[in-house]
């Protein structure tokens, strides 16, 4: 069995930072309403904890995703540079989104940004799927 080492290093990183911000997000998200019934002031402090590691797992992904990119592209089936143009769009989405989230002021916009940062990161998830084939 021929083992491509070096891909199956790339995807592993690539995936395990997905694991991070998407599914970290996901975690917060359900701990959230436990911590404010604690501590009002927990969920901020564990929002905190949670940015130091979710940033550097988001560049990664970029990186990887590139790396991705280089890897795969030449050898990729009709219509696959269509669906990486939506997966970086619905990247770039949820980084912008989970930042704006990070600023919001008021407690609909820490809603509608830190869901729409959820959201298009799975999204993200199923369109990397669909690109790996
Ligand atoms: C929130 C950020 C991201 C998430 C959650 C994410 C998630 C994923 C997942 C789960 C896969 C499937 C891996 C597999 O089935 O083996 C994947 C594959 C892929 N991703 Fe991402 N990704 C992200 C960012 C990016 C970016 C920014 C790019 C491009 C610039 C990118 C390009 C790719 C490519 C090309 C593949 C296919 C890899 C292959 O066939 O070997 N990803 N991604």
């Amino acid at each position: 069995m021929d083992i491509d080492w070096v891909g199956s290093v790339r995807l592993f990183l690539h995936v395990i930072s997905a694991t991070v911000w998407v599914g970290g997000q996901l975690v917060l998200a359900g701990l959230v309403p436990v911590l404010r019934a604690k501590d009002p002031a927990l969920p901020k402090a564990a929002a905190n904890a949670f940015n130091r590691i979710a940033w550097p797992a988001y560049w990664v992904l970029v990186a990887t995703g590139i790396w991705n990119v280089a890897a795969e592209q030449a050898e990729a089936p009709t219509g696959w540079n269509a669906v990486l143009a939506v997966k970086v769009a619905l990247v770039a989405l949820s980084g912008v989104a989970a930042f704006l989230h990070t600023r919001a002021r008021t407690t609909t916009g820490l809603a509608v940004w830190g869901a729409l940062s959820g959201f298009a990161a799975i999204a993200a998830v199923y369109v990397g799927i669909l690109l790996a084939g």
